[in-house]
């Protein structure tokens, strides 16, 4: 099951290589616009932090099918490494997977709300789709039950395409969505640490060295 982290934030991206077993970085145009930099620089900069092979996830502005497949060919063009370029499902995003296909392209359906988008997306073509969870849940839906609808279109369909859960506010949703079947989730960085953070654990781990400490007075194996 993948971990993406749902960030442009370098400092942060850096911070969760280093620590977590991630597998590559999702961008939006919202996210990308947080930072306040040149978009090209940063994108590049993120490549450079995670490395050719880690995905990183590129979404494309336009909204025709043929400025969207033009601005795909220039992202895979102008970064290297492993590109999976975000694709809105609108009309003209079902489009521009199609094309995008048949360019050998690689691309994420986003904004997915239902699992007809799911499908849709998938029959295009779409290597993953990405359903929003707390989007859904805050227009009274359940984001939860779409993830385990989607995962179960494909597998019954045999569709090859994979889910990769994202909009997120809480761990509890994340774990939710790991037993509904997804991928992989795509979560912003304090996410992904909060999915540690469980004050037993430090105490547990004080009163082992404290144990440790008072018996051989030593602060590891290796003396
Ligand atoms: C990722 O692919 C999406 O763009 C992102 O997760 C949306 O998340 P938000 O609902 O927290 O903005």
């Amino acid at each position: 099951m993948q971990l993406v982290i749902d960030s442009a934030n370098i400092e942060k991206i850096n911070k969760l290589i280093e620590f977590f077993p991630i597998d590559g970085v999702t961008t939006n145009p919202s996210i990308i616009v947080n930072e306040k930099k040149p978009y090209l620089p940063l994108l590049k900069e993120i490549r450079t932090v995670i490395g050719d092979k880690k995905e990183l996830f590129v979404q494309v502005i336009s909204k025709n099918a043929t400025d969207m497949v033009e601005e795909a060919k220039y992202i895979c063009e102008t970064l290297s490494g492993n590109i999976i370029i975000k694709v809105p499902v609108t009309m003209e995003g079902i489009k521009t997977i199609k094309l995008l296909k048949q360019e050998g392209i690689r691309t994420l359906a986003t904004t997915v709300y239902t699992p007809m988008n799911a499908y849709l997306a998938a029959k295009a073509g779409a290597e993953y789709v990405a359903p929003y969870v707390n989007r859904i849940d805050n227009l009274t839906g359940n984001g939860v039950k779409v993830v385990s609808e989607i995962t179960d279109i494909f597998t019954r369909h045999h569709l090859s395409c994979k889910v990769l859960a994202a909009s997120f506010k809480n761990v509890q949703q994340i774990h939710n969505i790991c037993l509904a079947g997804a991928h992989g989730i795509t979560a912003a960085p304090e996410l992904i640490e909060a999915l540690i953070a469980h004050p037993s654990i430090e105490e547990n781990v004080e009163k082992f060295r404290k144990d440790w400490l008072e018996q051989y007075g030593e602060e590891s194996f290796i003396v």
